[in-house]
């Protein structure tokens, strides 16, 4: 087998833990007979910087070019007052090849269950799934813009029922393949989208009568998610309220920094990245937590390449490093032993089998 890899390393900690991905895919490829090949593009702020825009042509040909997409993050402090803005490099490229499922699962290490704030008890066996439409409602929605010679603004959330299906039907397949349980959330006593949202639920579920699925007003599954987040497996929500979501289940374990995502179209042509940002905090100083670049790999080579046991190696080396008590930084756990970036790469590899 014979794949090509865009990765668009980005801003802040993320070519640190791109050079960390790039270790690993070399390693797997060494490992397990399959042709895994790179090239680096540019995407955010480093891109503003050397193309003026923050996702220049030739990022979108590279990756059109490619079999799938890796992405480190984007974003920082330099462009905060910037006309052109990192995040839009983000936001178009996941509208540019239609990216509307974002797959973020949450699951807690048995190592980490003492990072996490949360009580133990609350969160072991946490394992769910997150399904975050990605590339409509309020993100791109028009019109969004200042009026009134800016004493008023409007941002518009829109939805098509086509793309309320296609995101909810996705959900539906991911319960399938896990428990058959599914979490719609919504706004429904107050959002008009979230009425239609339900309603679309409910005839997509006519189709999967083995899946059983709740609704959940956003403002209880928040408390919800986490006072029991074990009553959830896979949640599917419209883009914001998945955002806004996703970062707080991360909080269950322990550090946003060992999160991958995936973001997939129609084809399962994909990007894969971390959920973390670009930590400009902590750029440049070898500390970021490359778990989550790490397992943002394994996804690609699952969903993209159906490479399953590759995946299933990798995973299984983060979770035994965990075990054996390395960690880094932004993990606090007592007496584990804080490694650096570099450090924690080499140590993941050196577990692979
Ligand atoms: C994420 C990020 C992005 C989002 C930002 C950087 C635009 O927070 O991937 O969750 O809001 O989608
Ligand atoms: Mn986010």
């Amino acid at each position: 087998m014979k794949k090509h890899i865009a990765l668009l390393p980005g801003d802040g900690i993320g070519p640190e833990i791109m050079a960390a991905a790039k270790k690993v895919i070399t390693a797997i490829s060494e490992r397990e007979q399959i042709q895994l090949t790179t090239s680096e593009h540019d995407i955010g702020g480093s891109a503003i910087d050397n193309h003026g825009a923050p996702l220049p042509e030739s990022t979108i040909n590279a990756c059109e070019q490619s079999d799938a997409i890796l992405l480190g993050a984007v974003g920082g402090p330099k462009w905060a007052d910037s006309t052109l803005r990192p995040e839009q490099g983000l936001l178009q490229i996941r509208k540019h090849f239609n990216l509307y499922a974002n797959l973020r699962p949450v699951a807690i290490f048995d190592a980490l269950l003492h990072a996490s704030p949360l009580k133990e008890s609350i969160v072991t066996n946490s394992d769910l799934m997150i399904v975050r439409e990605l590339t409509g409602g309020l993100y791109f929605g028009q019109p969004s813009e200042r009026r009134d010679g800016g004493n008023s603004v409007v941002d518009s959330l829109t939805y098509t029922r086509q793309e309320m299906v296609r995101i909810i039907d996705t959900a539906f397949k991911t319960a399938l393949a896990r428990s058959k349980k599914l979490t719609s959330v919504d706004k429904a006593n107050v959002l008009e989208s979230s009425r239609m949202w339900r309603e679309i639920v409910e005839e997509v579920s006519q189709n999967y009568p083995e899946v059983d699925v709740h609704h959940e007003l956003v403002d209880a599954a928040a408390m919800k998610l986490i006072t029991n987040p074990t009553s959830f497996d896979v949640i599917v929500t419209e883009n914001l309220f998945g955002d806004i979501l996703s970062d707080e289940a991360s909080v269950i374990t322990g550090s946003l920094g060992v999160l991958p995502s995936a973001s997939l179209n129609e084809n399962d042509f994909g990007l894969y990245e971390p959920i973390h940002g670009s930590a400009p905090d902590i750029a440049g100083t070898n500390k970021a937590n490359p778990i989550g670049m790490i397992l943002s790999v394994a996804m690609m080579l699952k969903y993209s390449f159906g490479l399953h046991e590759p995946a299933k190696n990798i995973e299984d080396a983060v979770d035994r490093v965990l075990n054996d008590g390395y960690v880094t930084t932004d993990l606090k756990i007592e007496d584990a032993t804080v490694l650096s970036t570099t450090e924690m790469t080499e140590k993941i590899i050196s577990y692979l089998k």
